[in-house]
C-alpha cells in the first residue's frame, strides 16, 4: 500500500513515486497538515512546526490555553478549517445551526484505507481503469452541532497525482445552514511562491499570468454559473526560479464547471494557503438530519521537474483517468463544420456542396451548426424548439444525412439543450422553466435565457427530446454548446430558503443530462462548447473527449489561447480548426499552410467553405490532412512539449511519441523581422544516445521565397545533439511563415 497509518505518531503518509504527502491527528484529535512537496520517506514531520507563543491574537484551543502557541488553529497548518474559531486565515467552512451559532471545530473520529477510486454523489471525478488508486477517508465531527466532515483522498502512484473532495453529513437533530463549503484547504507553510493561472475573456481565453504572491488573498474565481472564458479553474504555484524544465510547482484543478473560487492567502508567518470549491456567492445550502452535502474534486499535483513535467501529468491523468469516452484514444474523425462558412444563412445544397467539396480533399465528418432547428434564422429565436426547420432542411434531417453518408462522411450536430429563447414555442408553453427572478425582467444574453436544469422534469424532458434526435438520426458526433453567463438565480419550484442551492443543483443537473446522454449514446463523440471555451474544465472532460478550445479562429490568436490551454489540458481535448483569412474575428490574414499548422495543435478540422479555395490550395489541404492523419497517433497521443512562448519572436512546440522514437516540432513566426535573430531551438523528450533522421521538413507561407536550409534536409543527429546543441531554423518571410520538422528514431 502507499497510504500508510504509523498508530504511534497518529500520522497518515500518503506516497506516490515523486512525492509525499503528510497528516497528523494531534494529541486533541485535530487534523494537521504536516507535509506536501518532493517524496522524502515516512519520517514524521510534525517536528517542522515548533510551538511558539505569538501571543492573544492568534488564540489557542480552549484545551491548549496554558501551552501557549502549541496547537493556535490561526498558525498551525490545517487539512480543512473550522469556522469562527479562531483560524483568521481564508476558510474553509460557513455554517450556521438552528439557535443561529456559526461555527465549528472538527475532531477526528475514524479513517479508513482502501483499494480503489472513492465516487461523488451525482459529480463527475477521475475514474481508476488500471486498479492503482488508494483511498483514504478521514471522518471528522463536530459534536455540538452534529456536522460529520469526511475528507477524501485517492492517491494515483504512478501518476503522482492524489485527488482530494470532501463530504459534508449533518447527523445532527436540525437543520443546518451551509454558506461556504470548499473542497479542500492546501496550506504550504514554507517557501517563496508564484501564482501562475489562466485569465482571459471570450475569444481569448486561457492566458497565462504569473505573478509572485502578495501578502493577503488572491483570488482566481467565477460568478457565472460556468468556469468560463474568464479564469479557468485551475492554478499552479511554482517557486520564482521555476521554468519549463526543473523547478518546484503544485497544480490544482478543479473538477467542476460552475461558479467556483480558488483563494490563494499568503499569510503573515510566511505560510500559504490554497482553498479550492463552490463560490459562495449565491451558495447557501440546507442540510437537514441525515442529509450530506459533496464539494466537488480537486486534482493536485507536485513536481520539482518545472512546468512541462506538470502539464504532462496533468494531460495524461484527464486523458487516462478523467475522459470517459471511448473515443479519447481512438482516432477521432477530421471534420468540416459550416458555421464559420455560413453562419445561419445555409440551405441544403450549400450544406452538400461543402460536404461534397470537403469528402473529395480527405475530410471524414460532416458537422451542421447552429440554425438547423425551430425558428432559427439568427440569434433571436429558436432556442428550445428542437424539431427541424423543413423550410432550411426540407423531409428533415434523415434525408440530409443519408446523401452526406453517400458522400463517404460521417453526420455531426449542433445542440445548445441549456438554453431557451423567449421567442420559443417551449418557453411559451413553460415559462416557468427559465430561470428568472419573479417580479423582474431578467438580463438577456444573446437574447436567450437558462432553463432551470435544477428541475428534475425540466432534465428529463432534455433527456427525452436529445435521445429521441438520437434514437431517429444516425448522428456520429453532437457539439454541445452553452452560450450565455448566469443570472437572475432563481428556480420557480424550489422553496424560498433553498434558492440557495439552485447554481449547483444547475450544475448537477447539466452532469445528470450528460450523464445520461453519453452513456445512452456512447458511440456518439460529444464535443463540448461555451461560446468556444467557456466551459473549459476537467468536469467536463468527463462527458467530452475535446472542447471547442476559443471561437477565436485566428491562427496568431490561436497560438496563445492553445499555449495557455496547454499548461493544464491535452492537445486531444483543444477543439482546433483551420478558417478563412482574412480571419473573421480580426480581420488578420495567415497562410493556409500556417492556419493548419496551428489547428493540428488541437483535434483538427475545417470551418470554412473549402469550394471558395483555389487548385492550389485545395492540394494543399488534402496534403495537410494526409500530414495529420500520418501524425495522428504521434500529435493527438504523444508527449507535448512547449519549446518557445508566445511571448518570444517564435513560436515553438513539439510533440514526441509514447515510445520516443518520433518526433514532431511546429514553429510559427507571427512577426518576422528583417535581419532577424535566428530561431534557434532546443528539441526535448528524445533518447540522448539514439540517432535521429530529419524525414520531413517542410515550410508554409514564404512567399515564394525558399530559404536555404539543406542542412535542415535528410540529415541525421543524436539525440544529445539535438536536445543540447539543437537546431537553427533559416530565415522565414511573409506573414506569419511556420515551418514543420519530422523526426524519426533510426
Ligand atoms: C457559439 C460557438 C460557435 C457556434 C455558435 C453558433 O458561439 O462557440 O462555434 O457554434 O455558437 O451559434
Amino acid at each position: 500500500m502507499s497510504i500508510f497509518y504509523d498508530d504511534q505518531t497518529k500520522t497518515f503518509t500518503l506516497q506516490t513515486a515523486q512525492t509525499t504527502y503528510q497528516l497528523q491527528v494531534d494529541p486533541w484529535a485535530r487534523l494537521l497538515h504536516l507535509y506536501y512537496g518532493r517524496r522524502i520517506g515516512d519520517d514524521c514531520m510534525d517536528g517542522l512546526y515548533p510551538a511558539m507563543d505569538r501571543g492573544g491574537f492568534s488564540p489557542d484551543y480552549y484545551e491548549t490555553a496554558l501551552q501557549r502557541g502549541a496547537a493556535s488553529p490561526d498558525i498551525r497548518p490545517q487539512e480543512y478549517t473550522g469556522f469562527n474559531n479562531g483560524d483568521f486565515r481564508v476558510g474553509c467552512l460557513e455554517v450556521t445551526a438552528p439557535d443561529g451559532a456559526a461555527g465549528a471545530d472538527f475532531r477526528y473520529t475514524a479513517h479508513r484505507i482502501y483499494r480503489g477510486k472513492y465516487t461523488l454523489e451525482g459529480l463527475p471525478s477521475a475514474y481508476d481503469a488500471d486498479q492503482e488508486a488508494e483511498t483514504l477517508i478521514l471522518t471528522l465531527e463536530d459534536p455540538v452541532i452534529g456536522l460529520r466532515l469526511e475528507l477524501l483522498y485517492s492517491i494515483f502512484s504512478r501518476q503522482d497525482m492524489i485527488t482530494r473532495a470532501a463530504r459534508l453529513t449533518n447527523c445532527g437533530v436540525g437543520d443546518l445552514v451551509l454558506d461556504k463549503a470548499a473542497s479542500i484547504c492546501l496550506d504550504i507553510p514554507f517557501g517563496k511562491w508564484e501564482l501562475l493561472h489562466f485569465h482571459g475573456r471570450h475569444a481569448m481565453e486561457r492566458q497565462p499570468e504569473r505573478r509572485p504572491l502578495m501578502n493577503g488573498i488572491q483570488t482566481v474565481s467565477s460568478k457565472r454559473g460556468a468556469s468560463s472564458h474568464h479564469h479557468n479553474p485551475f492554478l499552479i504555484l511554482c517557486a520564482p526560479q521555476t521554468n519549463e524544465d526543473a523547478g518546484d510547482c503544485f497544480g490544482a484543478m478543479l473538477v467542476y464547471s460552475g461558479s467556483y473560487r480558488m483563494d490563494v492567502e499568503l499569510d503573515s508567518l510566511g505560510l500559504t494557503r490554497l482553498t479550492a470549491g463552490i463560490h459562495d456567492e449565491l451558495f447557501r445550502w440546507k442540510l437537514h438530519p441525515g442529509e450530506s452535502f459533496t464539494a466537488p474534486e480537486v486534482l493536485l499535483t507536485f513536481t520539482h521537474r518545472g512546468l512541462t513535467a506538470l502539464s504532462q501529468r496533468y494531460h495524461h491523468f484527464l486523458r487516462y483517468h478523467m475522459c470517459r469516452s471511448k473515443f479519447t484514444l481512438a482516432r477521432r474523425p477530421v471534420l468540416i463544420n459550416n458555421w464559420e462558412a455560413t453562419f445561419f444563412n445555409f440551405t441544403t445544397e450549400k450544406i452538400l456542396s461543402i460536404a461534397e467539396q470537403a469528402a473529395a480533399l480527405g475530410v471524414e465528418m460532416l458537422v451542421l451548426d447552429d440554425g438547423w432547428f425551430g425558428k432559427r434564422d439568427d440569434d433571436l429565436s429558436g432556442l428550445g424548439d428542437w424539431q427541424v426547420n423543413e423550410r432550411k432542411l426540407p423531409g428533415g434531417l434523415n434525408p440530409l444525412i443519408e446523401k452526406i453518408h453517400r458522400m463517404g462522411l460521417r453526420f455531426g450536430i449542433w445542440i445548445e439543450p441549456e438554453m431557451v429563447c423567449e421567442d420559443s414555442d417551449l418557453y411559451r408553453a413553460h415559462p416557468d422553466w427559465a430561470l428568472t427572478l419573479p417580479g423582474r425582467k431578467p438580463a438577456v444574453g444573446r437574447c436567450q435565457l437558462i432553463l432551470d436544469l435544477s428541475r428534475d422534469d425540466v432534465v428529463d424532458y432534455l433527456t427525452e427530446v436529445f435521445s429521441k434526435l438520437l434514437r431517429e438520426h444516425e448522428i456520429a458526433y453532437i457539439k454541445w454548446d452553452m452560450n450565455r453567463n448566469m443570472s437572475d438565480v432563481y428556480s420557480h419550484t424550489m422553496p424560498a430558503d433553498r434558492q440557495g442551492e439552485v447554481s449547483h443543483r444547475y450544475m448537477l443537473g447539466v452532469y445528470k443530462l450528460l450523464e445520461r446522454l453519453t452513456t445512452a449514446f456512447p458511440d456518439v463523440l460529444f464535443e463540448g462548447c461555451a461560446g468556444g471555451g467557456g466551459r473549459f474544465d476537467a468536469a467536463m472532460l468527463a462527458y467530452f473527449p475535446q472542447i471547442w478550445c476559443s471561437d477565436d479562429t485566428d491562427a496568431a490568436e490561436r497560438l496563445t489561447i492553445q499555449h495557455g490551454t496547454s499548461f493544464g489540458y491535452p492537445i486531444s481535448a483543444m477543439g482546433s480548426h483551420v478558417s478563412v483569412s482574412p480571419n473573421q474575428q480580426t480581420g488578420r490574414s495567415a497562410p493556409l499552410g500556417t492556419r493548419a499548422v496551428v489547428a493540428m495543435a488541437g483535434t483538427f478540422g475545417y470551418e470554412l467553405d473549402l469550394n471558395t479555395l483555389t487548385e492550389d490550395e485545395k492540394n494543399e489541404v488534402r496534403e495537410q490532412i494526409r500530414f495529420f492523419k500520418t501524425h495522428y497517433e504521434l500529435i493527438q497521443n504523444g508527449s507535448y512539449y512547449r519549446l518557445a512562448a508566445p511571448d518570444e519572436d517564435a513560436v515553438i512546440w513539439q510533440f514526441v511519441s509514447q515510445d520516443d522514437t518520433e518526433a514532431l516540432v511546429s514553429l510559427v513566426l507571427p512577426q518576422p523581422h528583417a535581419n532577424p535573430i535566428p530561431a534557434h531551438f532546443a528539441l526535448k523528450g528524445l533518447e540522448a544516445d539514439a540517432r535521429y533522421r530529419i524525414e520531413d521538413f517542410r515550410i508554409y507561407g514564404c512567399r515564394g521565397q525558399t530559404p536555404r536550409a539543406a542542412w535542415l534536409f535528410e540529415r541525421e543527429y543524436s539525440g544529445a545533439a539535438l536536445m543540447y546543441a539543437g537546431l537553427t531554423l533559416p530565415q522565414l518571410f511573409g506573414d506569419a511563415p511556420s515551418a514543420q520538422l519530422y523526426l524519426k528514431k533510426l
